[in-house]
């Protein structure tokens, strides 16, 4: 058995196995938290790195292991057997622990802590010493039941709880947003999206294979977005029509630790010329969200200034795709794929219309939870020929 097991975040799954697949490209789906990729090169080659590289950038990925195995929920000592021969022919020499998750609801019948155990007995031998301070290897192993508490809706669901094992990938890092919350930046308005939001939106505009060279932010307000795009040595071009904003972003990518050689443009402009200001270019990726004041996303000026930064998109890269973030009614949260819920003041069908005519199709669409009674429309568009 090969390949790497990626573990997601219970925020939202269908975002998480989404940013998956415009990363890395297909992936099997174990568990609505849990893919399995199989493609995965030697572990000593440089491919190997650029692929853990590439899996950094998600934001909703928790932890990446190298597969061992899976199996259905069965007795305690039954699962503990099969993590020891497993583990017996692939656990390489060396001082190991055994840890365990949950992922969703706990499985009845099996403790964690005493599976932990059981197996950690199993494996133990002279060449494989248990060091649970400092392990050399760290075997893995997670009880997937029921997805609990789902705030969004998703097709795949976990009809029977099962476990999975490995061992844990030690060369991957999630990413880690302390000191990058929008307040600790020296420009803040209340619009700044938060890290993770911003780092997803970057992540879902990639297509697997491609490395974007610029990413387009044409509200980019304080720069939620293109300091997430920067910080990862993506070349960031940046505007606003606001002149405070277009002023506020340069301090705040200044302040921002961008590895040298990352080039950052910032103008002051309308989205409706920002092919005129960033002219010609290529593998660009768009992540924005547009404006959207407490009644302004109900006028159709909304849907016009994103259907207008559409059409300019593919002017400055007709390869290029989009991910952005509209305002949508509470009601999109009710997990019912057949309603036509309202986006930016207008049924969802007219919308995905209006969008197509722009040269544009939508691959994603999924709503995420912003308060009580206001939802967002998360969307992926690639260009429709
Ligand atoms: C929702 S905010 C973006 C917030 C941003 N993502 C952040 O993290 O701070 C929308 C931005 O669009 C800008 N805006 C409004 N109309 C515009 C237009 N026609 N062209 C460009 N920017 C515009 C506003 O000034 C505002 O900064």
């Amino acid at each position: 058995m090969s390949g790497l097991i990626l573990v997601g975040s219970g925020w939202h799954p269908l975002l998480f196995r989404a940013e998956i697949n415009a990363l890395v490209g297909t992936v099997d789906v174990l568990h609505p938290r849990v893919v399995h990729f199989q493609n995965t090169p030697p572990p000593s080659s440089q491919e190997y790195t650029n692929l853990l590289s590439r899996l950094s950038r998600a934001a909703l990925l928790d932890d990446v292991v190298q597969f061992g195995g899976f199996s259905d929920i069965s007795e305690l000592d039954i699962l503990a057997q099969n993590i020891a021969n497993w583990a017996d022919d692939n656990l390489p020499a060396g001082s190991f622990s055994v840890r365990g998750r949950y992922l969703g609801s706990a499985v009845e019948g099996i403790s964690r802590r005493g599976l932990e155990i059981e197996a950690g007995g199993l494996i133990y031998s002279e060449t494989n010493p248990v060091d649970l301070e400092n392990p050399e290897h760290e075997v893995v192993f997670f009880i997937c039941g029921a997805v609990d508490g789902a705030t969004h809706g998703d097709s795949v669901i976990c009809d029977k709880p099962i476990l999975i094992w490995g061992i844990r990938e030690k060369s991957f890092s999630r990413p880690n947003y302390i000191g990058r919350q929008p307040m600790d930046r020296p420009f803040f308005k209340p619009v700044s999206l938060e890290p993770r939001l911003a780092r997803l939106m970057v992540s879902l505009s990639h297509r697997p294979e491609i490395e974007p060279d610029f990413a387009i932010d044409p509200f980019c307000g304080t720069g939620g977005i293109v300091i997430e795009a920067a910080v990862q040595g993506i070349s960031v071009l940046v505007s606003d029509l606001d002149p405070v904003m277009a002023h506020g972003v340069k301090k705040n990518l200044e302040w921002a630790e961008i590895p040298e050689g990352t080039l950052v443009e910032v103008a002051r402009c309308s989205t409706r010329s920002i092919s005129e200001q960033w002219g010609s270019r290529k593998n660009c990726i768009f992540a924005f969200d547009p404006p959207y004041g407490r009644n302004a996303w109900k006028s159709d000026d909304g849907l016009e200034l994103f259907l207008a930064t559409l059409t300019q998109a593919l002017l400055i890269d007709p390869h290029s795709s989009i991910c952005s973030m509209l305002p949508a009614g509470a009601e999109s949260l009710e997990n019912d794929p057949s309603q036509n819920y309202i986006v930016m003041g207008r049924p969802w069908s007219e919308v995905t219309e209006k969008i197509h005519a722009c040269g544009w199709d939508v691959v994603l669409n999924s709503p995420v939870k912003v308060h009580k009674s206001l939802a967002r429309m998360v969307i992926v568009c690639h260009p429709s020929n």
